[in-house]
């Protein structure tokens, strides 16, 4: 499995550092959480700090947008130097129109499900997604409890998808840590999003390598 590193859960005062430290460690995505305070009661990233961290690391930088409105902030990411764009599909009010925007900026286009958000609202959309995010959290806050009946939803959602021909890669954002890992791993999750568990841990090559099927 892949890694993507939340930064919301690093020390903002070494940022930079931890993430050229974990790059060397071998994580494969850093994962950016852009919070408004209005969809959540929290504030997360700007596109400054995208901006900044592209300059400093070669790793593909995924942008969370848990906003209200995030047509309107799609560009702004994007050039700030974004790969990947994840919008909450329960704040599109046109899915077409936002994913096919980030796509015609030469952006990966990226959905997320919140826990409560079923999958099949999203199957028509299927053809203009390349990446399906599974929040296994209410989004908005790092360093919340996994809702293991996520499991099940990417088990239903992997048939259908199966079913459908599509092969979307799948990642889970939220709670994610070694007592979940391997249930998300049988179940065919291609990235983790992982913040409180690879921060705050002491020993975090160890926890890489254990995650990556060490
Ligand atoms: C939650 C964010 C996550 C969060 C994950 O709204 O989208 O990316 O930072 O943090 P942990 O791993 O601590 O749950
Ligand atoms: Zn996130």
């Amino acid at each position: 499995m892949k890694i993507s590193a939340s930064i919301l859960a690093a020390d903002t005062a070494f940022l930079g550092k931890e993430v050229l430290e974990l790059e060397k460690l071998g994580i494969d995505f850093i994962h950016v959480d852009v919070i408004d305070g209005h969809y959540a009661n929290n504030f997360g990233f700007s596109p400054k700090t995208v901006k900044d961290l592209r300059r400093i690391t070669d790793l593909p930088i995924e942008v969370h947008l848990e906003i209200l409105n995030p047509e309107n902030y799609v560009e702004i990411f994007s050039e700030a130097g974004a790969d990947i764009i994840i919008v909450q599909f329960d704040t599109c009010s046109h899915p077409l129109r936002i994913l096919r925007k980030i796509k015609a900026l030469g952006k990966k286009a990226g959905v997320a499900l919140s826990p409560c958000v079923s999958f099949e609202s999203l199957r028509w959309c299927l053809n203009d997604v390349d990446y399906l995010l599974f929040m296994s959290v209410e989004p908005g806050f790092g360093g919340q409890n996994f809702e293991t009946f996520t499991i099940d939803k990417i088990k239903l959602a992997k048939v259908q998808l199966k079913e459908m021909g599509f092969s979307i890669p799948i990642g889970v954002d939220g709670g994610v840590n070694l007592g979940n890992i391997n249930l998300l791993r049988e179940v065919g999750v291609d990235i983790v999003v992982v913040g409180s568990a690879l921060f705050l841990n002491e020993n975090k090559e160890r926890f890489i390598f254990q995650v990556k099927g060490g």
